[in-house]
């Protein structure tokens, strides 16, 4: 059901809200900003200063399994190791030891030194788009790929030079099973496909502990941080978390990138002409266009009032990306495109802290993807938006393709 004139009552998977979710959200920040969404038994929070303040509310936890709508999945599975141990389960002291772990090569200084291999592996996707004509699906054959192979050899599971191919699949269709609130058949498949990456990324230490390399899993074997460290078991969940975290976002985000400035021709032009303005044209869209109606979720570890609504201990609290991003308080005329805005404090890499540990890894990817595709995206390049497929992976829908017309075809 959509929202009618006279009431807040619709569902969350409704096409009309999953399609354009900005009308909604301008409703209920101004007439229900602490939303109760009865079909989902959870609280909808949409203006940014709410979020903002939830977001590091100690009363609220990112652990899933304190929700009491929990379904623990199956003893042994991968999905239960990241509920029983991933970094959202942790304690706050293990926590940021684990976080200072495993992103010790993820802070500003660290993906300055990776920036030339980002590039490299943008390159090689961007090289065989050169000079085509007719239509050319820029995720398929571009944005998907890259953030895959850049995880896997920062991680160290794949070299620069094999080819990524069948590592991508396999990582692709583990990411599945990450999509928020999926169904159980998506969450099956998944599990599959980690036993076998899981057998490559052990195969993978086997091979470090004998000849280490630069990189996450030649540092994580030995590393150490106040008496923290990963067992092998930990280092093959800890990297394939770091790819299920680090690719799909930063996949959708590099074509997100693309297919907004595709839609702003004027401003596409802007940035081809001058590449200093990539940094807050990425940093526009990810204000721009990444927020859906939902977001981050988080649950009560007690009974509490917020805003006059009574939150129960366990009943999930979805911080909604799209409100806080576009909460016309923060960020004048919200709906307009305007690469000159570069907004300040955006939440799309959360806040806090669970804030994205790879904000600054992807925030590269982006610029590159962005930067490398200004030289090989024809003038007049459409995104033939009719030909876009999604796939449904239960509340959420993905994008599987960015059909885009180079012109020039038969
Ligand atoms: C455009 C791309 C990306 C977006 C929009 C994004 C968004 C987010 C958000 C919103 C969170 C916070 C979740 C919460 O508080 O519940 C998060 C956490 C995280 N992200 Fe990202 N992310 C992106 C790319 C990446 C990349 C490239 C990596 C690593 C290679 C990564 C690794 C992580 C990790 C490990 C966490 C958990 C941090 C913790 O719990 O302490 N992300 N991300």
């Amino acid at each position: 059901m959509s929202p009618s004139a006279d009431s807040l009552d619709f569902r969350l998977d409704s096409p009309d809200v999953k399609n354009d979710p900005y009308p909604l959200l301008h409703r209920l920040r101004e007439e229900d900003p602490v939303h109760y969404v009865e079909h989902m038994d959870c609280w909808l929070i949409t203006r940014y200063k709410d979020i903002y303040e939830l977001y590091t509310d100690p009363r609220l936890t990112a652990d899933r399994r304190k929700g009491y709508n929990y379904q623990q999945p199956p003893e042994g599975s991968f999905f239960r190791w990241v509920d029983d141990h991933g970094l959202m389960a942790l304690d706050k002291k293990t926590h940021s030891l684990q976080r200072r772990l495993i992103g010790s090569g993820l802070t500003p200084s660290g993906v300055r030194n990776i920036e030339g291999k980002v590039r490299d592996v943008v390159d090689h996707f961007a090289k065989p788009l050169h000079g085509r004509t007719g239509v050319v699906d820029i995720m398929k054959e571009y944005t998907t790929p890259i953030p895959i192979v850049v995880v896997g050899h920062i991680t160290g599971v794949t070299a620069p030079g094999v080819d990524d191919t069948q590592f991508s699949e396999l990582a692709q269709a583990v990411i599945r099973g990450f999509f928020g609130l999926v169904s159980q058949e998506v969450l099956l498949r998944s599990e599959k496909n980690y036993e076998q990456l899981s057998k490559w990324v052990k195969d993978t230490i086997a091979a470090r502990r004998e000849k280490p390399e630069n990189d996450l899993i030649s540092y994580l074997i030995d590393a150490n941080e106040g008496g923290f460290s990963l067992d092998d078991e930990g280092i093959v969940a800890q990297v394939s978390s770091m790819l299920a975290a680090g690719t799909e976002t930063t996949s959708s985000g590099g074509v997100t990138c693309l297919s907004t400035l595709l839609d702003h021709p004027d401003q596409l032009e802007r940035v081809r002409a001058d590449r200093s303005l990539i940094p807050q044209t990425v940093n526009e869209v990810l204000r721009y266009a990444f927020g859906g109606v939902g977001g981050t979720q988080r649950f009560p570890l007690e009974d509490f009032e917020y805003k006059g609504r009574k939150f129960k201990k366990g009943q999930l609290v979805m911080l909604s990306g799209g409100g806080a991003s576009h909460d016309p308080e923060v960020y004048e005329n919200p709906e307009a495109f305007d690469i000159d805005r570069n907004p300040q404090g955006i939440l799309t890499f959360g806040l806090g802290p669970h804030y994205c540990l790879g904000a600054n890894l992807a925030r590269c990817e982006l610029a590159n993807i962005v930067d490398a595709a200004m030289d090989f995206l024809p003038p007049g390049a459409k995104v033939l938006h009719d030909q876009i497929e999604v796939e449904e992976l239960g509340m959420f829908d993905r994008q599987t393709n960015c059909p885009v017309d180079f012109g020039g075809g038969a």
